[in-house]
């Protein structure tokens, strides 16, 4: 089954960005986009993940048919149960410390805390600290473990390993990787690591408009 459909999208900003999009990923599947800056990965994360409709197109998401045709709470419903985000840069609350960003994103998501995420992320020790008191590539850590414990059966993410170090990275995907064959989950990810694109089932480039699998 498909969790992730998108059928001939197209996006603009003062030019156009792509045209005729089609793209298809099933359970337990991760596909990569790659391209240079400014070709329009983030965009087409964007419309893919119910925060931008797109100019032209239809996207279904997890047997939810043409998520832009519905009202904007239905969207957000979507957005809260059934998709995951990772941005580069992570969101978290900096005033409050580790278990408050956790315990906020749990009473919004009616998930519970699963430590033994943190465990794999090896921010487990981290609950009483300040986020202002973490090293950049902990908070992001933080922000995709705390994404993973929405359980999303869909995870977007656009550069999740911007402020990691190539070992980290490898190690922390592995994890989201994990997370995704064993909860028959999707993954659509926007990277310009190339061993991060490797390690995904399939790769596209986005270039002159189209995405083209590589
Ligand atoms: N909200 C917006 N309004 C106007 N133009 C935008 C907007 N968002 C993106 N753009 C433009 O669209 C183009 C594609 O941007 P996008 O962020 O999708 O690229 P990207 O492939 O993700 O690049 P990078 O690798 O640098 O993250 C750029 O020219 C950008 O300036
Ligand atoms: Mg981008």
């Amino acid at each position: 089954m498909n969790l992730i459909q998108a059928k001939d999208l197209s996006h603009s900003f003062e030019h156009l960005l792509y045209e005729n999009i089609n793209l298809n990923i099933g359970e337990a599947q991760s596909v990569a986009i790659l391209g240079v800056s400014g070709s329009g990965k983030s965009t087409l994360i964007n419309n893919l993940s119910t925060l931008l409709k797109p100019d032209k197109g239809i996207i279904n998401l997890n047997n939810k048919e043409d998520i832009y045709a519905r009202t904007n709470d239905e969207i957000l419903q979507i957005r809260k149960n059934d998709v995951g985000i990772i941005f580069q840069s992570h969101y978290l609350f900096r005033g409050f410390s580790v278990l408050e960003n956790l315990q906020v994103a749990s009473i919004l998501t009616n998930k519970q805390i699963d430590i033994n995420i943190l465990k794999k992320f090896g921010i487990d020790k981290l609950l009483k600290q300040h986020i202002g008191e973490l090293s950049g590539g902990q908070q992001q850590r933080l922000s995709i473990a705390r994404v993973l414990m929405k359980k999303p059966k869909i995870i977007f993410a656009d550069e999740p390993t911007g402020n990691l170090d190539k070992n980290t990275s490898i190690n922390v995907m592995e994890v989201v990787f994990d997370y995704i064959k064993t909860n028959n989950a999707a993954m659509l990810i926007a990277t310009h690591d190339t061993e991060i694109a490797n390690m995904c089932d399939e790769k596209y480039y986005l270039k002159n408009c189209t995405l083209a699998r590589i």
